[in-house]
């Protein structure tokens, strides 16, 4: 079902105890409000996912793994499976962040494996496309994100394609300062909705959230999710800050 949505992700930012304390806070102030239809999810570093998941109160915030593992089990030192994922009580895992596209080398092929492992273990995926600036500048960006979504998601069954939350987050917009238009937002958001019409029906596509992410701030959101195809953010840097997220989650 097509939600409002503002997710946090952390990224590698927060000691435990920083962690809890934040979540902790946001936790306070989501709780407040009587009436919230704005789905409100923390996506922080593995080491706090149990702890957060034990802490929040579970109708106010949901808890999202930022990455997991292309494997299911077995020896491969240092990784975290979307079981191991579940275990925590968490609920979503962010994947294909650019981030991990690009320091990490993750390519559609393995992000497909982490897709599924994720659907296999009942946890609803947020995956990531975006272009970087030089595809846009070129006028390449609506073929780049139509490669991201093909490679990756065209061969999931459409039961499961209806579980996924997409996030738009143009590369040459994360913690740059620089957030797109909120016209350039609704173009392409409007572009990946009829996309996923085009592959999987409308009804999935209607009922698709749409995030975009890219320097998203108290003083943009509400221009940003005011459009038609923008169902809410993927927060970085403003989400560190209980007031800023809070302040995002009203925006609507
Ligand atoms: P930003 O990051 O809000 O700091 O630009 C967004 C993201 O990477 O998800």
């Amino acid at each position: 079902m097509r939600r409002k949505i503002v997710a946090g992700n952390w990224k590698m930012n927060n000691s435990l105890n920083r962690g809890i304390e934040l979540a902790t806070e946001i936790n306070k102030k989501v709780r407040k409000q009587e009436e919230n239809d704005v789905l409100v999810i923390l996506a922080p570093p593995y080491i706090h996912l149990s702890d957060l998941s034990r802490i929040v109160d579970k109708d106010a915030i949901s808890i999202a793994a930022q990455n997991c593992a292309s494997e299911p089990k077995g020896a491969y030192t240092g990784e975290i499976s979307a079981k191991m994922i579940k275990s925590t009580g968490a609920e979503y895992i962010i994947i294909g962040h650019s981030e991990r596209r690009q320091y990490f080398h993750e390519t559609g092929e393995i992000l497909k494996k982490k897709l599924v492992l994720t659907l296999e273990n009942s946890l609803t995926p947020i995956f990531c496309i975006g272009e970087q600036l030089n595809e846009r500048e070129a006028g390449n960006h609506f073929d780049i994100i139509k490669k991201q979504l093909e490679e990756a998601l065209f061969d999931l069954p459409t039961n499961w394609m209806g579980k996924v939350i997409l996030a738009y987050e143009p590369v040459w917009a994360i913690g740059t300062g620089v957030t797109a238009s909120a016209a350039q937002a609704q173009e392409m958001h409007k572009y990946i909705r009829n996309t996923i019409a085009g592959k999987f029906g409308q009804e999935v596509a209607d009922n698709i959230s749409i995030l975009y992410g890219g320097s998203c701030k108290p003083s943009n959101a509400k221009e940003l999710f005011a459009n038609d195809d923008v169902d809410g953010g993927l927060i970085g840097g403003a989400a560190l800050n209980a007031d800023d997220f809070f302040a995002i989650i009203n925006s609507f």
